[in-house]
């Protein structure tokens, strides 16, 4: 009676129950039908003694299956089987291997006897995604390992090795050899005549000092603020302390159902889902080959290179890096070094993996090495007239069938192309500043990019460790074309009569990790300023303009950097301190241009720097520069902090209502006039049709 996804076999008096669902052996419907029939075939078997559950591929069950987070739960439900598990007459063992995650560790709970192979990580990551455990998780774990360490398991979602879930009796023994022969003995000694099960819900909660539970909502709270699951999650843990069992697993499924209906839990599957979402680009046909990449250069061994050169590095290519002096050759290599060794030394990187990177790192200042590369990135001075050079340079070195990719932060990448006779060959792959660190990679078309470089770009962004999002061309792509709103807002804010620690503030509580000031006294405020000059010819006559930036910055104020910026620093610090030099330059500022400085309130300030950036972001889907609205958010969400846990800028504008988020904008425009605040149409049409950016589907009710 074996399913599709879950084979039933007997080997001697043991069922051997191998769930197959690659590639993770998520809980689809199926898993989970498939799991309780052969419990119930095993217990009718006359000839078993003894079940195990085990999985082929290469994990264990490592969680709920991601295409049917946004559907209605479908039966059978997994607490159902969980039950049925522990409630077998026989005993059932469990064979753990790879990551045994959230709904596959509490099979694992739930079984009577738990075997893991050395190398397997157990937990119950549901807080990630804004839920609890609902499967018995929350009753069983305390009851195992005690409440203080469910607590925190629990509640921080995080994963532990097997030699530490053997240490605090969450399993109960790691297997020496092979994990199934080991199973199967396992099983044979517990199946001995007349043997009860050791049935997880049937065991004491050990006790423990009732404050426990205000400690971990005080830590909750701090650690992971905004977030209302771990709360949740102490709650359940603490109804498995005071309530009885079955009272217990109640409690826990009301809860869970609560979470997962939450606005929070459905910003966080967004966030997952988008990762995976935006790996698909629509219109691109799903038989074009990516390009073979074995060789990559980079130009220009500046900020950007040196931190490119090291991502592909990471990921075992060969690099060429390439300047056009010694100098500045040097320095980036040393650069390079140094990064490496801080890894080194902070223990993430072992001292032979740093030497086996730089090795795939060759410095270069010869033109006719780029020869035989199959992708160029091209990251020098962001200057069209460096950059043709560079690609008519290119275009006359690099062998056919090269991809040649420019890193450029505004320039306009068709342009580029133009400067080549193979435009269909050039492409966009911005890189967001530290390269080796941040995750986002905005990977950006012209109309005569060939669709076999988008494919390539597209995965290689997944060989780097990256998130790639397909864009279009325009001015600062969908990332810092969105951001430069929210920049002028937030100056604009600055001379009405707010101080920069205000607005950092608001949007810190609206849930930024830091407020964009603190984040150009740390980036630089140079690259701002010298932006600011490149692009001066841009300005309209008559349009507002705020140039405090350019004040602070003639001040020799450019940030941590030079001990000062918006915020003061004390030596070696790098805590923002306001400062009351910034506060004078500023009123002094507000006064010569004739601004009445008034109190501005925090919703103000959030409303201003973020409607600001969704209206922009429905001109950028309406033009298509972003395919779907997941891609504007997926950029937000990886590569400038906004809080996963709503779901992204567009995401968290439907969550909030569109119609509330357009007559916002509309008053605004009529404040402060059309120039920066005109409603975008598609805003309009989404609005007048009572339609909103994603389908509703994913909306909580
Ligand atoms: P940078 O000034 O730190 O480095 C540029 C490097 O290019 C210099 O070392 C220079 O010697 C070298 N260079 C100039 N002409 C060259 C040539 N013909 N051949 C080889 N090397 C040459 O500049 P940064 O900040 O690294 O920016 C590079 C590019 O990356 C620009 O297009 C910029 O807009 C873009 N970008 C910068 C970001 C940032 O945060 N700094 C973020 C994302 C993109």
């Amino acid at each position: 009676m074996s399913s599709a996804l879950v084979s039933y076999r007997r080997d001697g008096e043991i069922a051997l129950v191998t769930v197959d669902n690659p590639p993770v052996n998520a809980l689809a419907r199926e898993v989970r039908a498939g799991l309780l029939n052969a419990i119930r075939q095993a217990e009718a078997d006359t000839e078993v003694h003894a079940t195990i559950i085990l999985c082929a591929g290469r994990t264990f069950i490592a969680g709920a299956d991601v295409s049917e987070f946004d559907q209605p739960p479908q039966e059978p439900h997994l607490p159902a089987v969980t039950q049925a598990i522990e409630n077998a007459l026989k005993p059932v063992v469990v064979a753990l291997h790879g990551t045994a995650l959230g709904g596959g560790f509490e099979i694992a709970l739930a079984s009577h006897y738990r075997i893991a192979t050395a190398t397997t990580k157990v937990g119950l990551p549901e807080v990630k995604l804004g839920v609890i455990p609902g499967a018995g998780g929350t009753q069983r774990l305390p009851r195992l390992v005690g409440l203080p360490t469910a607590l925190q398991m629990i509640s921080s979602g995080e994963t532990i090795t097997a030699e530490r879930a053997l240490e605090i009796g969450a399993i109960d023994e790691i297997a020496e050899g092979d994990l199934k022969t080991a199973a199967i003995a396992a099983a044979r000694r517990l199946a001995t005549p007349g043997a009860v099960p050791r049935r997880t819900g049937t065991l004491p909660v050990p006790s423990a000092p009732p404050e426990i539970f205000q400690e971990a909502r005080r830590q909750a709270s701090e650690k992971q603020r905004h977030l209302q699951a771990p709360l949740t999650a102490i709650e359940a843990v603490a109804a498995a302390a005071s309530l009885s069992f079955d009272d217990g697993l109640r409690r826990e499924r009301e809860l869970f159902l609560e979470r997962r209906a939450s606005a929070q839990a459905a910003a966080l599957r967004n966030a997952f889902l988008g990762e995976r979402e935006v790996a698909k680009v629509p219109g691109l046909a799903a038989d074009v080959r990516a390009r073979e990449i074995l060789q990559v250069a980079v130009l220009g061994a500046g900020t950007m290179g040196s931190g490119i050169a090291m991502c592909f590095a990471n990921a075992g290519f060969s690099v060429l890096i390439k300047e056009v002096e010694a100098l500045a050759l040097e320095r980036g290599m040393a650069t390079i070094r140094k990064n490496y060794q801080a890894s080194v030394s902070r223990g993430t990187l072992s001292p032979q993996d740093m030497l086996r990177r730089l090795e795939c790192i060759r410095p270069t200042l010869d033109w006719q090495e780029l020869a035989d590369v199959d992708l160029v990135v091209e990251a020098v001075f962001e200057d069209l007239g460096v950059k043709r050079q560079v690609f008519e340079q290119l275009d006359a070195i690099a062998k056919p069938g090269a991809i040649l990719a420019t890193n450029t932060s505004y320039l306009d990448v068709a342009q580029i192309a133009e400067f080549t006779r193979r435009p269909q060959d050039v492409v966009g792959m911005h890189f967001f500043s530290p390269a080796n660190v941040m995750r986002l990679l905005e990977n950006v078309r012209t109309d005569r990019t060939a669709p076999d470089v988008l494919v390539t770009v597209m995965q290689l962004g997944k060989k780097l460790g990256k998130i790639a999002v397909l864009v279009g061309g325009c001015d600062g792509f969908v990332g810092n074309r969105m951001l430069a709103q929210r920049t002028r807002e937030a100056w604009f804010l600055l001379e009405e009569g707010a101080l920069p620690q205000q607005v950092d503030a608001a949007l810190v509580d609206f849930g930024f990790p830091m407020g964009p000031f603190a984040v150009g006294d740390l980036a630089g405020l140079d690259i701002g300023w010298r932006n600011r000059k490149a692009r001066a010819h841009l300005r309209k006559p008559g349009v507002r303009d705020c140039d405090l930036l350019d004040q602070v910055c003639q001040l020799g104020r450019l940030g941590q950097k030079t001990g000062a910026g918006w915020y003061r620093y004390e030596s070696g610090k790098r805590t923002p301190l306001p400062d009351a030099a910034i506060e004078e330059l500023i009123v002094e500022h507000s006064r010569a241009r004739g601004i009445e400085r008034r109190t501005i309130d925090d919703q103000e300030i959030v409303e201003r720097c973020l409607f600001s950036m969704i209206n922009e972001g429905a001109k950028i889907l309406a033009e298509g520069v972003a395919a779907r609205p997941v891609d504007v958010d997926i950029v937000w969400l990886n590569g400038y902090g906004f809080p996963p846990w709503r779901g992204g800028p567009l995401f968290y504008a439907d969550q909030l209502g569109l119609g509330r988020v357009l007559a916002t904008i509309e008053n605004y425009c009529e404040r402060f006039g059309p120039d920066f605040w005109t409603p975008a149409p598609l805003l309009q049409e989404l609005v007048a049709s009572g339609r909103t950016f994603y389908p509703r589907r994913l909306l909580p009710e």
